[in-house]
């Protein structure tokens, strides 16, 4: 008798506090509903926890202009903006590339799970680039013309299919963070940046709409710089809308970069978005605000590669791990891409430099996730990572005359090379010295696991 009611008293107990527990996390996510979308503001830091976290995701730039092989948008002749150097094909050759895009390989699962696979824990998918066609079929109307498609989107395909669908699908079942690519910048809307813009801006509004309404959450709005005057664009109300829609959304710093005359203040703190974005290189070592670094696989003298070029080359996987690594001991995520060939599927090389990162990363997967870049500011030698106690070194290349570090507040009390062999590391006033056999060297990246006596809190300042 008195064991049952032990029981009963037991459950009722847990129960009341799942109870509170449910309640308070309803509190919280009703607080930041209200307050990103009456004043709408940059993500807090509990916000941006999860994405400071993942360090890696998939960058995904795909259209019917993989079916050129010349540079997405950019290989279109005739533009209305700069950038000469990609030019290749004519103008109505490019807009016509549509009725062809029939990617009958296309098999959203299996890009998830090669992403997965991988070590990624986000994707960003391209939903509509400078070129102005939507890989989803939007309801906004373009083109008026009877020769012209109206929406110029996958629905005027042959393909036909909802892409953007299928990816939001996918990435949700293998639990990957979603993120949408969107140009602002528009080259073929005939209304883009035509008197007051106003046409164009609430086309753009409102494919923003569907994007962050259809598609279930959406973890991050990945924009594409802007064009234009300040007053073109109704931009406060974008982000308004954006926070209403998805209040925990990131927001990279491109919504309106480009822009003449963006007010000071509030305004442009908003703009600047909840991370910096270097491009086709690896971004400084910055502690205080977030940055990712997005870089193709692909490398081409033009300094392209977003879409497929078989022109171009693919990197090696060391070249892809050592991004990684010099990225996140800089303290920043890296977005790699790849450019899917018309059919759907990706380039075998690249698959197969996917999969070595991931088999990479679920050995030495820790010395990266969840970790911080720094206490030591990385350089040619490689660069260092820290979670609470622990400092991870990451030496890609290793100096002459060993590694020579300056003195940091924290003693060492143990070190492992996790990546096998010994190395003899020595703390003194002066700093710490680090050798290591050259035969004992790891070719891609020597990790040396340090043991300190108290958390890492002292960073060096570059
Ligand atoms: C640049 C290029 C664009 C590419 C983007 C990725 O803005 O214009 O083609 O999609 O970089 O960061």
């Amino acid at each position: 008798m008195r064991f049952k009611f032990l029981l009963f008293f037991g459950f009722l107990v847990i129960w009341f506090f799942i109870y509170l527990a449910g309640l308070s996390t309803l509190h919280a996510s009703l607080d930041e509903r209200e307050d990103r979308a009456t004043e709408p503001q940059p993500a807090s830091e509990q916000q941006m926890r999860w994405w400071r976290d993942a360090k890696f995701g998939l960058f995904i730039h795909w259209g019917p202009a993989s079916l050129s092989g010349a540079e997405i948008s950019w290989g279109r002749m005739d533009r209305i903006e700069g950038g000469q150097e990609h030019q290749r094909v004519p103008a109505d050759v490019y807009d016509t590339l549509y009725k062809q895009f029939n990617p009958v390989q296309f098999d959203a699962d299996a890009w998830m799970r090669l992403a997965k696979e991988a070590g990624c824990q986000y994707v960003v998918f391209i939903t509509k680039h400078h070129d102005g066609f939507s890989m989803w079929p939007t309801k906004q109307v373009r083109f008026t013309e009877p020769d012209k498609p109206a929406h110029y989107s996958i629905a005027d395909s042959p393909y036909q299919r909802d892409l953007c669908r299928a990816i939001a699908d996918a990435a949700h079942r293998h639990g990957l963070k979603l993120g949408w690519y969107y140009s602002t910048r528009d080259w073929t809307h005939p209304a883009y940046l035509q008197d007051d813009n106003q046409v164009y801006n609430a086309y753009y509004e409102a494919q923003i709409k569907e994007l962050l309404t259809a598609y279930g959450t959406v973890d991050i709005l990945w924009f594409d710089h802007a064009f234009g005057d300040w007053s073109q664009y109704t931009i406060e109300n974008l982000f308004k809308m954006i926070y209403e829609l998805q209040p925990r959304i990131l927001v990279n710093n491109r919504a309106a970069r480009g822009l003449k005359n963006i007010p000071s203040g509030p305004v442009h703190k908003l703009v600047e978005g909840d991370y910096d974005t270097p491009e086709q290189r690896i971004g400084a070592f910055q502690h205080g605000r977030a940055w990712e670094t997005c870089i193709t696989m692909t490398e081409c003298p033009d300094g392209g590669g977003w879409s497929y070029r078989p022109d171009g080359r693919t990197r090696s996987l060391k070249e892809c791990l050592q991004i990684l690594i010099r990225t996140v001991t800089g303290d920043g995520n890296l977005l790699l891409n790849v450019g899917p060939l018309p059919t759907g599927e990706i380039l075998p090389e690249q698959v197969e430099n996917l999969k070595g990162m991931g088999q990479w990363l679920s050995r030495y997967g820790e010395t990266l996730y969840g970790t911080r870049g720094g206490p030591w500011i990385g350089g040619t030698w490689g660069g260092s990572t820290y979670k609470d106690d622990t400092v991870y070194l990451h030496i890609l290349e290793w100096p002459e005359e060993g590694l020579v570090l300056p003195p940091t507040g924290a003693t060492i009390i143990s070190s492992q090379v996790r990546t096998g062999g010994s190395a003899q590391v020595n703390q003194t006033t002066d700093g710490v010295t680090v050798h290591m056999e050259s035969g004992e060297r790891d070719p891609i990246d020597t990790i040396i696991e340090l043991t300190m006596q108290s958390l890492v809190t002292e960073i060096q300042q570059p």
